[in-house]
């Protein structure tokens, strides 16, 4: 198969009505996003982040241009294909959280399987491992007023990655929390893409993301001012697949990689093999496993 580009935007342009304004908020963007990248995008108060985030990951669609989708046009695809690729692909996180207000903390996390054939039974598991992966396992049946502003962001990161997507937007995902909260979802990000292999597109003003990205994009006035990538590259990125292991879990995943490099006698392919049968044990116990690659087959 050829491998095409995750994400491609020719000339797009976004404009909005605002009575007999129109605000231009791209002015012509051609970008290409590859596979596993971890891109930051910054850029000044209304230079047209939120809404690039908005375009790339198709919520809406732009007023020139266009945006393919694994080589596909997005404008040429039928409303059935379009949720699809929204709903099993893309991950959003908002930096408003734009949680459901009157469900609880786990159906707000069912909530993209929702319109699907999905089994119910085993999406509610697996969204009961995540929320307890993120520290949520006593606040399930919490309405987001009765939950904190952390704690409602981690809901609404577990609803982005229920469907274990392959490429994750989020816009300004700390701006409304706390340093330290802040970090942990940071951490998290990083983690997802380090390890599990996720692309992640995130508009933020944190330094540590800042440091960390595989490439930076900067926008100003609707248009890209700068596009740099980081020497960092895809090296040490992950899989694409997501297991029902802890994400939440850094100092679990460090054990593990550690126990493997401290035995290098036994050889790669003894430890490949443990790897394995120690995920088989973690899924069988929590009965789900996620692959995103043969999901999207
Ligand atoms: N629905 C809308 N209707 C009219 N104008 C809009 C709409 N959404 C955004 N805009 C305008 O488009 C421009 C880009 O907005 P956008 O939200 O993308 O900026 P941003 O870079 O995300 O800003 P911030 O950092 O403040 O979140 C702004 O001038 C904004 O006022
Ligand atoms: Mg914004």
């Amino acid at each position: 198969m050829v491998d095409v580009e995750l994400i491609k935007t020719k000339g797009i342009e976004k404009n909005y009505r605002l009575g007999s304004t129109i605000v231009q908020a791209l002015r012509g963007i051609d970008i290409t996003i590859e596979n596993k990248e971890f891109i930051v995008i910054v850029g000044p108060s209304g230079s047209g982040k939120s809404t690039l985030l908005h375009m790339l990951s198709a919520l809406d669609t732009p007023s020139k241009g266009t945006v393919l989708i694994n080589g596909r046009d997005i404008s040429k695809m039928d409303d059935h294909s379009l949720a699809m690729i929204r709903r099993n692909k893309i991950g959003f996180i908002f930096q408003t959280f734009n949680l459901i207000p009157t469900l609880t903390a786990l159906e707000n996390v069912l909530m993209p399987i929702e319109p699907t054939n999905k089994d119910k039974i085993k999406m509610t598991k697996q969204a009961i491992v995540l929320l307890k992966d993120f520290g949520l396992g006593n606040r399930l049946k919490h309405k987001p007023s009765e939950l904190s502003g952390g704690e409602r962001q981690r809901v609404a990161i577990a609803r982005a990655l229920i469907n274990d997507p392959e490429i994750i937007f989020a816009d300004e995902p700390t701006g409304n929390l706390d340093s330290k909260t802040g970090g942990k979802i940071i951490d998290l990000l990083k983690k997802l893409n380090k390890e599990y292999g996720k692309t992640i597109v995130v508009v933020t003003h944190d330094e540590s993301l800042l440091n960390f990205a595989t490439r930076k994009i900067f926008i100003k006035d609707g248009r890209i001012l700068k596009d740099v990538k980081s020497h960092l590259g895809t090296k040490h990125r992950g899989t694409g697949t997501m297991n029902s292991k802890s994400i939440n879990s850094e100092e679990n995943s460090l054990k593990e990689t550690k126990s493997v490099k401290k035995k290098p006698s036994r050889g790669k392919w003894t430890a490949r093999k443990h790897q394995k049968i120690n995920e088989k044990r973690v899924s069988k116990k929590v009965g789900w496993r996620l692959n995103v690659k043969t999901w999207l087959k």
